[in-house]
């Protein structure tokens, strides 16, 4: 139905709770008519520009992908070759890209950017990530949740490591579905604490409970789903080293993961550092439902297309 149209897709917050579960909900009509080959193609003759300032696999192949299943077509515009990456303005981008294309994804740094492409855009505006919030991925991420649990509500979901912008989009996402979250950071890399202020306020809605510490085991200690993503962020690679000394205590490894519930999965939105936030073992082992996941990614864009072009 029409509900969303016209709508940017910049964070969950944006959304209402009951938006957030018509998503999820038609993502999973989206995997299943997939699955059963059966044709549904919502956006025919549809374009989606996208605009990527940092590398991608999974959001770039979800999208391109995505948009053809959809009976669409996605243009891949990389900072090498649109005339954005020699200095033309956000401003005229979004101008122009409005008279060609009928939405546009951006993954880039300064979330900034992607509200001002939005501003000045005409059509959808999809948020691919920014160093703020990477909200498309959270969508997948409950799909996932959803069908490995069964349900979201009253669950705990611990994430262990950053507190950037997949952190953040958790905290939003699990405001939006009632699911407790607790983020574990070492001192000085805990969530942005306006982010944090608007997720528990949207929280009150559902009754999520959402904080955050210091002790990965603490925060672990009987957890449904444990959650981990690169210690060092896209843009961050010069920190890389300093920054592992202090995340080490943090890495998600079959000791850590002794003491979550029984029955955990294990998410990572990757790519991963195998051996550094999360070993071998347990991406490989039968509680990790990563490459789920992952390929959520595809189902999940296809809603937010959908429902928005
Ligand atoms: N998780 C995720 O966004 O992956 P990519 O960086 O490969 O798109
Ligand atoms: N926090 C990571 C997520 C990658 C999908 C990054 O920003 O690089």
């Amino acid at each position: 139905d029409d509900r969303l149209r016209g709508r940017d897709f910049i964070s969950i917050h944006d959304f209402t709770v009951e938006e957030i579960a018509y998503i999820l909900e038609v993502g999973h009509g989206l995997k299943k008519m997939q699955k059963e080959g059966v044709e549904h193609h919502y956006l025919k003759g549809k374009t989606l520009g996208m605009i990527f300032q940092k590398s991608s696999t999974r959001t770039r192949v979800a999208f391109e992908v995505g948009m053809y299943q959809l009976g669409g077509h996605a243009l891949f515009l990389s900072p090498r070759d649109i005339q954005l990456g020699r200095g033309e303005t956000i401003k005229d981008t979004a101008k122009v890209l409005s008279r060609m294309v009928d939405g546009i994804m951006i993954r880039t740094f300064a979330h900034e950017e992607v509200l001002e492409l939005a501003y000045y855009a005409d059509v959808p505006v999809i948020n691919g990530l920014t160093d703020l919030l990477h909200p498309t991925q959270i969508i997948g991420d409950l799909m996932t949740i959803q069908e490995h649990k069964g349900a979201l509500k009253g669950l705990k979901c611990a994430f262990v490591g950053d507190g950037n912008n997949v952190a953040h989009s958790l905290l939003f996402g699990g405001a939006k579905v009632g699911m407790d979250v607790v983020i574990a950071t070492p001192p000085g890399f805990e969530p942005n604490s306006e982010i944090l202020a608007k997720a528990k306020e949207d929280a009150r809605a559902t009754g999520a409970r959402l904080w955050v510490v210091n002790d990965p085991k603490e925060a672990v200690k009987d957890a449904d789903i444990v959650y981990t993503d690169v210690w060092a962020s896209m843009g961050q690679e010069n920190e890389a080293e300093e920054k592992e000394k202090s995340f080490w205590p943090y890495q998600v490894n079959a000791e850590l993961m002794s003491l979550a519930a029984k029955g955990a999965i294990v998410l990572h939105c990757l790519p991963a550092k195998r051996g550094k936030e999360i070993t071998d073992e347990v991406m490989d082992g039968p509680q990790s439902v990563v490459f789920d996941q992952a390929e959520n990614r595809l189902h999940a864009h296809k809603a937010i297309m959908a429902v928005i072009m």
